[in-house]
């Protein structure tokens, strides 16, 4: 399999160029996929740099251990972002570089039918990204309570039909696969917003069969104390629930986005964004790759212990959209 045709990298160059300020420096590139950022992440080191490449799904590690074959500077490490604090070596913990996430699923787990990511192809409901997940779509589809189901979809998938698309799943499940779940949601909505609801109830199931938000939650707090000072957090989102935690936390270092100050007023968070304004691809990008249309790219740089974010917000960004808020 070739790496384009594994996974089309987004936002590639910006976020390499946000990551990586040391060359003798050791990244995490939390999301491995198809090894498209990781490879040019690798470019930029010496023979010093050194990269950890995570992933959760045994078919990117699997691919990466081919297309990074030879390479001693990269190690691969499969398991979830999440407990990146585990699965690294000690040593490297306060020491790390840069940390990258490109959140979501791979156009090759898309476009496997059997692993149930996609409502264009039929397959059973599954949506792990991971053997280590216990849960599957089916199993959240056919035994959740009618309120469970329309809080999830309401709430990870913002749907507004929320309410009769889980009347619809209770009255026709058992549902085994994503045609059969399909055809349920297209009886309960018109049929010129179907795609974009079938979009929502899949991207809020695939998000609860992988607890996406506590992950992201995890990995930017453990990630966080485990960048050296200077250091830096690249996120690239896909959807608005993902984006708003890193917003949040890079501003604030809290989810709610509250501001903390201290004794002095001034504003107490671990990190200082670098880019005021998201960054999203250019319509050239978008339109050789439609995945990018929806994404948003985060930067953040850890600061010195004690000292403000106030500083750091209020400094030109360094973002190659940079500018107001
Ligand atoms: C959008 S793809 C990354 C593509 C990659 N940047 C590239 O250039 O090919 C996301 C990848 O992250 C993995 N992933 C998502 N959430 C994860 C998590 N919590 N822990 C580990 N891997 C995760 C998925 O399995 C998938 O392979």
């Amino acid at each position: 399999m070739t790496h384009v045709t594994y996974h089309k990298p987004v936002l590639l160059n910006e976020a390499i160029r946000f990551l990586v300020t040391d060359p003798d420096g050791i990244y995490v590139d939390g999301t491995l996929g198809g090894g498209g950022h990781s490879a040019l992440l690798m470019e930029e080191l010496s023979e010093k740099g050194r990269l950890y490449g995570i992933d959760q799904d045994d078919d990117a590690i699997r691919h990466a251990s081919e297309r990074f074959a030879g390479e001693s500077r990269i190690t691969l490490i499969r398991g979830n972002f999440g407990y990146m604090d585990v699965l690294l070596p000690k040593e490297v913990s306060g020491r790390l570089q840069g940390i990258l996430l490109d959140l979501g699923v791979s156009s090759h787990q898309i476009d496997e039918p059997e692993r149930g990511f996609s409502f264009q192809k039929d397959g059973p409901l599954d949506m792990r990204m991971g053997e280590l997940q216990d849960t599957t779509a089916a199993k959240i589809v056919n035994e959740y309570e009618y309120e469970q189901l329309r809080d999830l979809f309401f709430e990870y998938g913002e749907e507004r039909e929320s309410a009769r698309i889980a009347r619809a799943i209770m009255r026709d499940r058992p549902l085994e696969t994503t045609g059969e779940l399909r055809d349920t949601v297209a009886s309960a909505v018109p049929e010129r917003f179907l795609n974009k609801s079938l979009a929502r109830i899949f991207q809020a199931l695939r998000i609860a069969v992988n607890s996406e938000l506590n992950m992201l939650k995890r990995v930017l707090e453990k990630g966080t104390d485990m960048l050296c000072e200077d250091g830096r957090f690249v996120v690239i989102t896909y959807h608005s629930l993902e984006d708003r935690l890193c917003k949040n936390y890079f501003r604030y270092g809290n989810f709610e986005g509250k501001p903390v100050k201290d004794f002095y007023g001034n504003a107490i968070s671990p990190l200082s964004p670098l880019n005021r304004k998201v960054v999203t691809a250019p319509d050239s990008e978008v339109a050789v790759n439609p995945r990018a249309r929806s994404a948003k790219l985060r930067a953040a740089e850890k600061l010195p212990v004690g000292e403000s974010s106030e500083g750091g917000t209020d400094q030109p960004s360094t973002g190659i959209n940079g500018g107001g808020p």
